[in-house]
């Protein structure tokens, strides 16, 4: 890293399925990119190979065991965190904020209840050695709201049942108790994107010193 270049936040968004994290994260890196800040957004699972088994996996298009499952998140994961050509930690290194929808608390908050927790930390402990961000946004919605904006979308995948996002959003909080050291914002998710919006910027922007 140049020694003038300030590093880039590094911002995570976490939630049910069709918690409105992807739209929460265009709006603000839109509003960061017009006070000057370079962002670059992101996801996981990734666009890379490992990604790409991944979604297929979840779709049901490969049929596999839950650990290897568990195990290629943590590994499309550090892939994403070291990629030399367009992973995180060099992005940051350059000045550029991310953003990244889902990072290790998904892989707590789903894998976990297939395999044991805390085979899922150990699995993410590199990453958690790695990187942390400097903020999880957790956008939070009633199970039964994610299933119906998820049906109104899309293919149903694999964790996509109210009764199964029950227990992941109480996994979620689980893994937040378990990790007392990492900064959480928990945002409830609002019918007006530009009210849940307001409040996710209350909790980045002083990050940013705005
Ligand atoms: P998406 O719908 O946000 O693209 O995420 C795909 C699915 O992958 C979603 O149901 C959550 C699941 N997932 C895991 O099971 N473990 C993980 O580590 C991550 C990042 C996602």
């Amino acid at each position: 890293m140049n020694e003038n270049t300030k590093r880039g936040k590094f911002i995570v968004f976490e939630g049910l399925d069709g918690s409105g994290k992807t739209t929460q994260m265009k709006l603000l890196s839109k509003f960061l990119e017009s006070k000057g800040e370079p962002c670059y957004s992101t996801h996981e699972p990734t666009d890379s190979p490992f990604g790409g088994l991944l979604k297929s996996c979840l779709t049901g298009r490969i049929d596999t065991d839950e650990r290897a499952i568990a195990a290629l998140f943590a590994a499309d994961r550090l892939d994403h965190i070291t990629n030399s050509v367009n992973g995180i930690k060099k992005k940051l290194d350059e000045g550029v904020n991310v953003f990244c929808d889902r990072y290790y608390f998904s892989s707590f908050a789903y894998n976990g209840e297939f395999v044991p927790f805390e085979w899922v930390v150990e699995l993410n402990r590199p990453a958690r050695e790695i990187l942390r961000p400097d903020l999880t946004v957790f956008i939070d919605l009633p199970s039964d709201e994610s299933m119906k904006r998820v049906a109104r979308r899309r293919e149903v995948e694999r964790y996509e049942t109210t009764d199964k996002q029950k227990k992941i959003r109480e996994r979620f909080y689980s893994a937040f108790k378990r990790f007392p050291d990492e900064k959480i914002a928990i945002v409830t998710s609002e019918e007006d994107k530009e009210r849940t919006q307001a409040k996710i910027r209350e909790a980045v922007l002083p990050l940013f010193g705005l």
